[in-house]
């Protein structure tokens, strides 16, 4: 029986198979940047965070990718090194001079659970962002800040809620310049380019629909580079990952000019399924820019094919957020091309379920 694949310009049927309406989060993702920028920090009272030699964001999957946003896109403007943390305890040099973000969406993810505690126990300040749950808890009766976001949405789909108010807080301690007008173009410029690759765009004029399409029955890799496109290459991996519940890999230049360009010879069964994603940037240093072009040629013959997308827009906020934009959009039209419903995450729900029961 031959089955029809299903037609990514059917918005009626997209959103059918959409049960906890991850395509409307989506389309929602300017107006959280908005709304994070102006108004969720506006009422939180920071104490008076004085020398402070480290920044830590501690959290798990759609909660920390927006630690590393910050870390990507502040690089060149902030003094002090920022550190992503995905585990249960703290690297060593967290002490009183560290200010330690812990950001999780549900509050009630273990790892930061417990990485909050210790980071308390350690003298660090910490500032929490979170809708509510056991994270709220603790933080109320601690005294600690706590950035309170809308509920309603999967972590994943709450990327300017976890993300934006990182920056805005660092600006309020004085740590970074303002960039509240940096934000608000980037908020402008998704809010348009949602117009080009939102559902009701067509398959013909879609980037992230034509994605898709590429990466059907396909094993995506993900490229991007060290200090700019990394972060979203990692996005996007997780992204295919919890929507279209299928597997994908990432890695950055140049370190994958170093080892991972060796192994596109055997076997060609698995790598003749790969199908692979350079994200580009115009920022890109040019010797970078030189090693992709040598790179793919080295390893064309093998795989699938090779799809290069490149950033839009004005600033480095903006071209970021391109990037993660369509890529977001991009897993939800594969999600629907496998024919599945994007939202559920049923092997983390177990996962946390089974860890809790213990
Ligand atoms: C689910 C998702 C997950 C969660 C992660 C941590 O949509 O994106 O990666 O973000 O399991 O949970 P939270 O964000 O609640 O701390």
């Amino acid at each position: 029986m031959v089955v029809q694949q299903f037609d990514l310009n059917n918005l009626e049927g997209l959103c059918r198979l959409d049960s906890t309406g991850m395509i409307d989060a989506l389309a929602g993702l300017p107006a959280q940047c908005l709304l994070a920028v102006r108004d969720i920090c506006s009422s939180v009272e920071l104490p008076s965070i004085e020398a402070i030699s480290n920044i830590v964001v501690t959290g798990l999957g759609g909660s920390a990718i927006g630690g590393d946003l910050l870390r990507v896109y502040t690089a060149d403007k902030i003094q002090v090194p920022i550190t992503v943390n995905r585990d249960y305890s703290l690297p060593g040099f967290v002490g009183p001079d560290t200010l330690v973000f812990a950001v999780s969406y549900s509050g009630n993810t273990e790892e930061t659970l417990s990485a909050y505690k210790e980071a308390r126990a350690r003298g660090a300040s910490v500032i929490a962002i979170t809708t509510g749950g056991e994270l709220a808890g603790m933080v109320e009766k601690d005294g600690v800040p706590l950035v309170r976001i809308p509920t309603g949405c999967a972590p994943r789909a709450a990327t300017g809620y976890l993300f934006i108010p990182t920056l805005v807080i660092l600006q309020r301690l004085g740590m970074l310049p303002d960039m509240t007008d940096e934000t608000t173009a980037m908020a402008g410029f998704i809010k348009e380019l949602q117009k080009k690759i939102g559902p009701e765009s067509p398959r013909e004029e879609n980037v992230s629909k034509q994605l898709a399409h590429k990466l059907y029955k396909k094993l995506p890799v993900i490229w991007g580079v060290t200090g700019t496109t990394e972060v979203v290459a990692q996005r996007w991996k997780g992204q295919i990952n919890e929507n279209a519940k299928a597997p994908a890999y990432w890695n950055v230049f140049p370190e994958l000019n170093h080892n991972e360009i060796v192994g596109f010879e055997y076997p060609l069964e698995v790598l003749n399924k790969i199908h692979l994603v350079i994200l580009r940037d115009k920022q890109d240093h040019p010797r970078i820019q030189k090693r992709i072009e040598v790179t793919k040629d080295i390893i064309k013959d093998t795989i699938d094919g090779v799809t290069e997308v490149w950033s839009s827009g004005e600033g480095d906020l903006a071209r970021l957020f391109s990037l993660v934009y369509t890529g977001d959009y991009a897993s939800l039209y594969l999600a629907a091309l496998y024919g599945i419903d994007p939202g559920p995450v049923k092997a983390i729900d177990f996962l946390k379920w089974e860890l809790a029961a213990e």
